[in-house]
């Protein structure tokens, strides 16, 4: 299974981004949550008992941020990155077990996306007067950022 999105889906990886971000989660499992998220449920049903945030140090297919951006502090992990992660994950598989193997694993995977919503948020704030054309305009501006990085 795996998962992009925002923090409504992260499983813990707020707790390996940089100390002094705003959205801090506050919890010790690291996620915005004091108990399971969308994706923990959805983990469950399917009898997943364990999954990983992608950047727990250890993890054979994890990202060491900090060695590879040693001067910027990671705050946020974007749509673009959470994107440059699964490229690694493919590539790593495919070392790992071969190209058929791989794609075997991979077609039987679940992808799950939560994304736009914290962009929408920032409307309201933004734009305390929008009207309706605004609303669109932001609307198709979002879209059009997620379809550039995809
Ligand atoms: C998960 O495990 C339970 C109990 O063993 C089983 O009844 C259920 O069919 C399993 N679900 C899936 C999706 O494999
Ligand atoms: C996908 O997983 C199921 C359940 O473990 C397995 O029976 C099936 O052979 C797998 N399919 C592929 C293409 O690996
Ligand atoms: C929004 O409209 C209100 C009421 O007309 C006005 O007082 C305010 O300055 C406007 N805000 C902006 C950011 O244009
Ligand atoms: C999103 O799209 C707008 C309008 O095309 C652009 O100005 C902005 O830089 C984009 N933002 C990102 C993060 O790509």
């Amino acid at each position: 299974m795996f998962v992009f999105g925002n923090s409504l889906y992260d499983p813990g990886n707020n707790n390996f981004l940089h100390i002094n971000i705003k959205y801090k989660a506050n919890y010790p499992t690291g996620r915005c949550s004091d108990g399971l998220l969308i994706s923990d449920f959805i983990a469950l049903h399917v009898n997943l008992s364990s999954w990983k945030p992608s950047l727990e140090p250890g993890l054979k297919t994890s990202f060491h941020l900090w060695s590879q951006l040693p001067s910027a502090s990671v705050a946020c992990l974007n749509i673009e990155r959470q994107l440059s992660f699964i490229k690694n994950v493919v590539n790593t598989l495919r070392q790992q077990l071969g190209n058929a193997e791989a794609k075997k694993l991979l077609t039987n995977a679940t992808c799950i996306a939560g994304i736009g919503g914290v962009d929408y948020e920032h409307f309201e704030p933004d734009y305390p007067n929008g009207t309706e054309s605004t609303k669109l305009e932001y609307v198709n501006w979002v879209i059009g950022n997620i379809t550039n990085v995809c």
